[in-house]
């Protein structure tokens, strides 16, 4: 936190408090939980001054990278969406369209050549929910200036679709000058399958429905999905993706679940019965991967490659946002998991809550929010994924004041539950653990850091370090045993389930 803005605080007159208060029971606790935090937030970004170089304004402070910018104002979108609190929105309006380049593509020059293509996406996903919301447009900007923003992003990535080794798929890095250019990950392909779900449901229009499938399709050939749904970091088009680095952060499946989740609600028949799969294989395997790590915190969101380890990189730092956001967007248009994501998220979001009780505000957030305190830490991470994982519990208990993603006027989304079945998921049996030092050479990481781009450019060096047991799919993954959650799954995606239990 900053010095000068604590004291701003002071001088305020608010009196000290020992941590976040929230009762998740009170929407009203909520919300006002939910503003702390994003005030916290909106206390690390100083880019908004007249004195600002042109070429800062939306971006966060040093040493974030650029896509956090994109990250950030996503998440403001939803504070806003959910709470109606406007007082940010000439800010986010602001720096959502400082950085969108002369081609309106968020490709800006000051950053051209170290561009990834999860970069320019996580822009891309703001844009996308301020068109799902209704976010004002200012004052003399077009429209439709989000829309063809995200299409603008999307096209740009169509035009990248790389077929020339491993059958497809995207490169991590858009220059053949940055590492990494030979490295095919998750994150990138999971944002462009997810850019490309929203933008099928809002539109109607079928390409995008078609790069969702194609894309998705590319991602479980090639395997960086596998049966039970673990998503893996990445893969090297050097040796035509022949191997995995089976990496497991939190972004990689959450990406990935909003899609199908969109899919499920926006197709019919057939193809919504197996985007139904998809949604349950993911969230199922999120719950079954990403919290814990002790018994007395089993559903509270961890990062098990980085933070029992103590690693984590500023960008992991902020991972939980996107798995709060995403699962729980999710949930709004998948409500047969909403119940079990519910429970996990409102878990999460109380230890959130306690891990927010630092500095001299005493709201200021750190990491670890399995500790039951603040662990010392603190940044525009840390603070985003506190708000995040706060702010969705008002999406999770219908209380947004805006609750549902828009559709364009022409297009008819189904509305019809399917029948649904309860299934308990039980205690998982030959856990894996030990990843903190499995991961400790695999530094792999994205949206790209420059800093650890050297680590991630070459999938081969991490892959090669795989047992090769054929048990490499679970290698990565602390299971906690205490997971019980129970999910309302239709009886025919139960199936699938019934081998994993
Ligand atoms: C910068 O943003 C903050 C938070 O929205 C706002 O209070 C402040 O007025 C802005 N400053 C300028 C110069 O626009
Ligand atoms: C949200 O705020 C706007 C003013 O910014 C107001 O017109 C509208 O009624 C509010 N909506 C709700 C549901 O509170
Ligand atoms: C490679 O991708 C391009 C563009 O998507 C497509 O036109 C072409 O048919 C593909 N080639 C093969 C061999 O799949
Ligand atoms: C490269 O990988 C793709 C996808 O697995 C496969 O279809 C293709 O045959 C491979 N090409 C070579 C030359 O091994
Ligand atoms: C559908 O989207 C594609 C890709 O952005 C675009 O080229 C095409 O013009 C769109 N079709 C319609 C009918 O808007
Ligand atoms: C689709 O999403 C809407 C919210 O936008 C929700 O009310 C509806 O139940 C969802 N449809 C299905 C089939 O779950
Ligand atoms: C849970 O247990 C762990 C390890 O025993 C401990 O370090 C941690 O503080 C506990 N968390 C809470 C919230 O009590
Ligand atoms: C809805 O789609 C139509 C036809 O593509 C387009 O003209 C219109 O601008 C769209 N409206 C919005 C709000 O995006």
């Amino acid at each position: 936190m900053r010095a000068g803005s604590l004291l701003a605080v002071t001088a305020a007159g608010l009196p000290a408090v020992r941590s976040l208060q929230l009762d998740v029971d009170s929407t009203d606790s909520i919300r006002n939980a939910a503003s702390t935090l994003a005030y916290g937030m909106m206390d690390y970004y100083q880019n908004n001054q007249s004195t600002t170089p042109p070429t800062d304004v939306g971006t966060m402070p040093p040493p974030l990278y650029w896509w956090m910018g994109g990250a950030v104002w996503g998440g403001l979108i939803d504070f806003w969406a959910y709470t109606n609190y406007t007082r940010y929105n000439p800010t986010i309006q602001q720096g959502l369209l400082a950085q969108t380049g002369p081609d309106n593509n968020y490709m800006p020059p000051a950053y051209y050549y170290t561009l990834g293509n999860d970069d320019q996406t996580f822009w891309a996903l703001a844009c996308l929910s301020a068109i799902e919301y209704g976010f004002p447009v200012p004052e003399g900007s077009s429209s439709t200036v989000y829309l063809d923003l995200a299409i603008a992003v999307f096209n740009s990535q169509v035009y990248r679709w790389d077929n020339s080794s491993c059958s497809g798929g995207l490169k991590w890095q858009v220059f053949e000058s940055r590492s990494g250019y030979h490295y095919k990950n998750s994150i990138s392909n999971g944002g462009f399958f997810q850019m490309a779900s929203r933008l099928a449901r809002y539109t109607g229009n079928q390409t995008y429905l078609d790069w969702a499938e194609k894309s998705w399709d590319w991602m479980w050939d090639i395997g960086l999905i596998d049966p039970n749904y673990n998503v893996f970091d990445g893969t090297n088009d050097l040796i035509n993706c022949s191997e995995i680095d089976h990496t497991a952060w939190s972004y990689n499946p959450s990406m990935l679940l909003y899609g199908t989740a969109i899919l499920y609600n926006y197709t019919d028949g057939s193809a919504s019965e197996m985007w139904q799969e998809r949604t349950s294989g993911l969230v199922e395997a999120c719950a079954r991967n990403f919290f814990g790590p002790f018994d007395n915190t089993s559903n509270v969101m961890y990062e098990p490659s980085c933070e029992l380890s103590n690693d984590c990189n500023y960008d992991q730092k902020s991972f939980k946002a996107y798995l709060a956001r995403w699962m729980s967007k999710a949930s709004v248009v998948a409500p047969y998991i909403s119940e079990s994501v519910n429970r996990l998220l409102t878990d999460s979001a109380e230890a959130a809550a306690e891990a927010c009780s630092g500095g001299t505000d005493g709201v200021t957030c750190g990491q670890k929010w399995y500790t039951g305190e603040w662990d010392g830490d603190y940044g525009v991470s840390e603070q985003l994924s506190a708000l995040e994982v706060v702010q969705s519990l008002l999406l999770l208990d219908g209380d947004a004041v805006r609750q549902y993603p828009r559709t364009n006027e022409s297009v008819r989304v189904r509305v019809e539950s399917s029948p649904t079945t309860t299934l308990s998921i039980g205690a998982p049996t030959g856990t894996a653990s030990g990843t903190g030092e499995e991961n400790s050479d695999q530094t792999t990481t994205s949206p790209s850091a420059q800093s650890t781009s050297t680590d991630a450019s070459e999938a081969s060096e991490s892959g090669s370090d795989e047992e090769g047991d054929g048990n490499e799919s679970n290698a990565n993954f602390v299971l906690p045993a205490s997971i019980v959650a129970s999910f309302v799954l239709p009886a025919a995606a139960g199936l699938l389930f019934l081998g994993l239990a």
